[in-house]
């Protein structure tokens, strides 16, 4: 294949024995059956609801169905010889209303996708929150109430004593700063709440939570693997004119060191982003020790590189991004620049923490427009992206980083939250009228590289 062309020399065994292959999908965006067998109403099921929210109205009511057609996706996860499986727990299929009555069925439903993996030799991989709080916490103040780190320990907990013999790694948040700054700054994510009152308390219930959760399953479970997820990427100045390096360094502070820094004990990040002070009014004492944990993995998850100017108009932070379509370079269909080296970067820079000795990829890949032909789709942009991003990976890992698994984002396409379906991401095509299923070229590609 003409498109492998520079990639030819990458071969699975470069990353070593003991490297972690795999591929992440979540609860919210694949499983619909959104109020089968007992499942509470989570925020997205809410903010799905509302007018202009989401890419035409689109919900994730029904979704890939994967609720009733798991077995068909693990086997095609076998099929492809993935070693391991990444996807989430909904919390409101446990625990309805946040706290309170567990729901058996909803057990039931994640020990026969587990039992299921594992009968197809597929390990599970579990993250405890992918984003869907239950919607009766969220009427109680969802993360912006203080109570929250104590629902969500509880919720960790169910699930730690009823997974717990079987799974052998999890991870207790996805995406800190992508939930709480889309969802509590933004409001272009559920629950739709805006502004520095809701997000500051929110970011500091959700570090606590992440690190509360942390402490959980060690306790309860002490001879697994447990991590949690990061969003980040590689930031870079417009220019080299001091406004600007200035403003990307502060945007550095959002984007990547907000939440991961206090989770190791170094505290919020505040010299570097003067706002961040604020968060002391949430602070309780003894709160500093309560929001480190010794993670046994940190998952990176990245996809681009932004680029910031500085702005006096955008408030706290007098940063904004530059936009890739105003810069001339390749888009993926959710707008952002096609930038492999960004990979390296971020890999080069949380390897920096010594505190950080374990780093898994735990979600990479990008969305383009797929056309189904003769039954086939010949997703060339998406193998050539999966391909020089692996290649960063393994240049970061020659040059000592502890970068030890890869997961690609994601096995079907799926519902991209805000977005809507439009942006498809996955190694496995979806016609959403007839859930029917196609394996894409990138899909066979990995197979063909897991295969070497
Ligand atoms: C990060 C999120 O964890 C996932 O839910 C999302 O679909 C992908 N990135 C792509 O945007």
């Amino acid at each position: 294949m003409d498109n492998t062309t520079n990639n030819s020399a990458l071969q699975k065994q470069h990353f070593g024995p003991d490297f972690t292959w795999g591929v992440s999908a979540a609860a919210f965006q694949t499983e619909g059956a959104w109020a089968d067998d007992g499942k509470g109403p989570s925020i997205w099921d809410t903010f799905t609801q509302k007018k202009g929210k989401i890419h035409k109205q689109e919900d994730a009511r029904i979704a890939c169905d994967f609720y009733n057609r798991y077995r068909e996706d693990i086997d095609l996860i076998k099929q492809l010889g993935i070693p391991n499986f990444r996807f989430s727990i909904a919390w409101t299929r446990i625990i309805p209303h946040g706290t309170g009555a567990v729901n058996q069925a909803g057990i039931a439903f994640y020990n026969q996708v587990i039992d299921y993996c594992l009968q197809q030799g597929v390990q599970p991989w579990i993250t405890l929150y992918h984003w869907d709080l239950p919607q009766a916490l969220e009427e109680q103040g969802g993360w912006t109430s203080r109570d929250s780190v104590q629902w969500f320990t509880n919720f960790v907990k169910v699930c730690a004593q009823s997974f717990g013999d079987k799974v052998k790694h999890w991870m207790v948040m996805n995406e800190p700063a992508v939930f709480t700054g889309a969802g509590y700054f933004l409001g272009i994510h559920a629950p739709g709440r805006t502004g520095l009152k809701s997000f500051l308390p929110a970011v500091h219930h959700v570090t606590l939570s992440i690190a509360a959760g942390g402490r959980a399953l060690r306790e309860l479970l002490p001879d697994v693997q447990i991590g949690s997820t990061f969003s980040c990427s590689h930031v870079e100045p417009l220019s080299t004119k001091p406004n600007d390096v200035a403003a990307a360094k502060r945007a550095d502070v959002l984007i990547n060191r907000l939440f991961i820094e206090p989770i190791m004990g170094l505290g919020y990040p505040a010299t570097d982003l003067p706002v961040l002070k604020k968060l002391e009014k949430y602070m309780q004492p003894g709160d500093e020790e309560l929001l480190a944990f010794n993670f046994d993995f940190i998952g990176l998850q990245n996809y681009t590189r932004e680029v910031v100017k500085y702005s006096f108009i955008t408030p706290y932070i007098s940063a904004t991004l530059v936009e890739a379509k105003k810069r001339d370079v390749p888009l993926t269909e959710m707008g952002w620049e096609v930038y492999p080296p960004a990979m390296y970067e971020v890999i080069k820079k949380f390897s920096a923490y010594s505190q950080i000795k374990n780093i898994l990829i735990t979600e990479n890949g990008a969305a383009f427009k797929d056309t189904v032909e003769n039954g086939e789709v010949q997703d060339i942009l998406r193998t050539t992206y999966l391909q020089d991003n692996l290649s960063q990976v393994l240049k970061a890992k020659k040059e000592g980083c502890p970068v030890n698994g890869y997961f690609v984002w994601t096995l079907t396409d799926n519902f991209e939250w805000a977005e809507g379906y439009r942006p498809r991401f996955g190694l496995i095509h979806i016609d959403f009228t007839t859930q029917q299923r196609i394996v894409k070229a990138s899909g066979n590609w990995y197979q063909k590289f897991l295969s070497q």
